[in-house]
């Protein structure tokens, strides 16, 4: 739609950003969410203008209807990838934490984003120390048997075929992984019009 693509145009000329989708992809307690508004936080520095969404949040509003099912997870992205694609279209960047477990929930994600606009950060930080850390008791409960079906430990996680970055957040801090991740991903958002 033309009006919309100037939208696009002169938001991502006003704030010199090109609008790409920054995805992370990982087990629960991976650190994604965590690395994702620390990355928010230093664009936002930077003058960029960014959005962020996460699995907790979308699972509580939107998509609050969705469980943990197959199904259910590739419906839950499906959402997720579309409303990010109209921050996209509004020239916004757009981070996410979703664990989107398997490649044909990632692909659903890049068809519906568009390849090119599509950066994914896999963070591959082991299921043990996921668990070690259990941020929200949920790794308990799993092993309590009170939660079924939770990715890593009796739901599938398929290890991505070709990210664009890849980090263990259990051998290197934060603050590093940010620094590794902003200096990936700014020669590709930042635009001089
Ligand atoms: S996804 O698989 O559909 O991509 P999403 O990222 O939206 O998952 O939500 C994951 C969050 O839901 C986890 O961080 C955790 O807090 C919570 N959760 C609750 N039950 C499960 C489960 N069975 N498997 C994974 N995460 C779960």
């Amino acid at each position: 739609m033309e009006i919309q693509n100037t939208i696009k145009e002169i938001h991502e000329k006003k704030f010199n950003q090109k609008a790409v989708c920054i995805w992370f992809t990982g087990l629960s307690g991976a650190g994604k969410s965590t690395l994702a508004v620390a990355l928010q936080e230093k664009l936002i520095e930077q003058g960029f203008i960014t959005q962020y969404l996460d699995g907790d949040l979308l699972r509580n509003t939107l998509n609050n209807n969705l469980g943990f099912s197959d199904e259910d997870r590739l419906e839950n992205i499906r959402r997720v990838a579309e409303v990010t694609k109209l921050f996209l279209d509004a020239g916004v960047i757009c981070i996410n934490a979703f664990i989107s477990p398997t490649n044909q929930i990632r692909n659903l994600a890049k068809g519906i984003i568009g390849e090119e606009n599509f950066i994914e950060i896999y963070l591959n930080t082991s299921l043990e120390t996921c668990e070690i850390r259990d941020p929200k008791g949920l790794y308990a409960k799993v092993r309590n048997g009170e939660i079924k079906n939770f990715t890593g430990v009796d739901a599938v996680f398929e290890k991505p075929h070709k990210s664009n970055l890849i980090l263990d957040t259990g051998k290197i801090q934060i603050e590093r992984a940010v620094e590794n991740i902003l200096s990936f991903i700014l020669p590709q958002i930042r635009v001089q019009h």
